[in-house]
């Protein structure tokens, strides 16, 4: 292999084969009034399928329950004006050659009343915390739990249903999987909260109650991270021995691909090792790992002040990226800023055409191109 090649190369995972190893990220648009996928979203996702991307997961798409929605505009997995939607976006994907999982998403705390759908609903989570301490919210009763549960199942039913490739549970970023796993933010007393084993009940429930709604063959990612959007220090687990125990669970109990997300993917996760997240969690479960932070570019896109402003960043070397996909460090590499700034990153790289890929500007967000 060299150059390029070994990020180009079809890839033939257990339940899922991609024309390369190239991951479009699941990212946020806003851009669904009435949180039904229309046009433009349409022909955003199309976009990105023709200028090369193996595999799309979809921005976050909120399941039917009455407190998943965080944000205006973000559009729902759920009801048949949307399902309609998103079944047009997998056609227009497939027929540019690329394959699509939708992002399938829960806030919980991070909800305030008045987002819609949802209406003056609170946000829902294990202990009513957005925040370690602060009860702003409602904490889960059983009920609610099961409700949300039911709620993944069905939407990765309907996600199967309608021609989707695969499906990614998000679980990471401190919303509401993320909000059980965290310590600071799950303080309960029962079943679902004490040590981190207990704490990723709710995690594993939702993974059997999807996998019995798809059935064995179809592939589930489950996206982690040790960052929270309260806390970027925060940190699931300290050590190999923590993160291994963690993630087996989660693969035991059905994940097919871990997507671990980190803000600079060339960080090592654990002093004496160069491994990253993804190269740890895929040498310790077996399974193939999806790397992700700042591919192709100079800064992470979040930045150390906390304000979400998405700054700018320049293109950078992807040499680091290489060498570690050819060490088979993980099996695929998701890329997000990038690609809301050059929509055929895949095809230019591909080409050899670094020097023509441009900035991101967190302008290029106010707009869906
Ligand atoms: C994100 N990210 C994100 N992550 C996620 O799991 N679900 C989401 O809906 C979003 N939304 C979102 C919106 C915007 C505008 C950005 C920039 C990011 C995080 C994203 O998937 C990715 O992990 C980071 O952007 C890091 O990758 P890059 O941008 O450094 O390649």
């Amino acid at each position: 292999m060299s150059g390029t090649d070994t990020l180009f190369q079809a890839v033939k995972l257990d339940k899922l084969e991609l024309k390369n190893r190239i991951v479009m990220a699941p990212m946020t648009r806003t851009m669904s009034p009435g949180n039904v996928p229309n046009d433009l979203n349409v022909e955003y996702y199309r976009r990105r399928a023709e200028g090369g991307v193996g595999l799309i997961v979809t921005e976050g798409t909120f399941v039917g329950h009455v407190a998943a929605s965080g944000y205006p505009n973000v559009p729902a997995f759920f009801g048949e004006d949307a399902l309609a939607g998103w079944k047009r976006v997998v056609n227009a994907v497939h027929d540019a050659g690329g394959k699509i999982a939708p992002q399938l998403w829960h806030v919980g705390a991070v909800r305030r009343p008045g987002v819609m759908p949802g209406g003056d609903t609170p946000g829902h989570s294990p202990s009513g915390m957005a925040f370690p301490g602060k009860v702003t919210g409602h904490a889960m009763t059983q009920q609610d739990i099961d409700d949300v549960v039911a709620a993944f199942a069905q939407a990765a039913k309907d996600a199967k249903d309608i021609g989707f490739d695969a499906i990614e549970l998000h679980g990471a970023h401190g919303y509401l999987i993320d909000q059980f796993f965290w310590d600071g933010t799950n303080q309960r007393e029962d079943a679902y909260g004490g040590d981190l084993e207990a704490r990723s009940r709710f995690a594993i429930e939702i993974l059997q109650a999807v996998r019995a709604a798809v059935g064995e063959d179809f592939p589930i990612i489950f996206r982690f991270s040790q960052w929270k959007q309260q806390n970027y220090a925060a940190r699931l687990c300290e050590t190999p021995e923590e993160l291994g125990a963690f993630v087996n669970r989660l693969s035991d109990a059905g994940v097919d691909i871990f997507h671990c997300s980190s803000r600079r993917f060339w960080e090592p996760e654990f002093e004496g090792s160069d491994l990253n997240l993804a190269g740890w969690t895929r040498k310790l479960t077996g399974k193939p790992a999806i790397t992700v932070g700042s591919v192709g570019l100079n800064a992470d896109f979040l930045p150390e002040d906390g304000t979400a402003n998405f700054k700018a960043a320049e293109p950078a070397s992807i040499d680091n990226l290489l060498e570690r996909t050819e060490r088979e460090e993980f099996d695929l590499v998701a890329v997000g800023r990038a690609l809301i700034a050059n929509p055929d990153w895949a095809n230019q790289v591909q080409a050899g055409k670094l020097a023509d890929l441009a900035a991101y500007e967190k302008d290029m967000l106010k707009k869906l191109y």
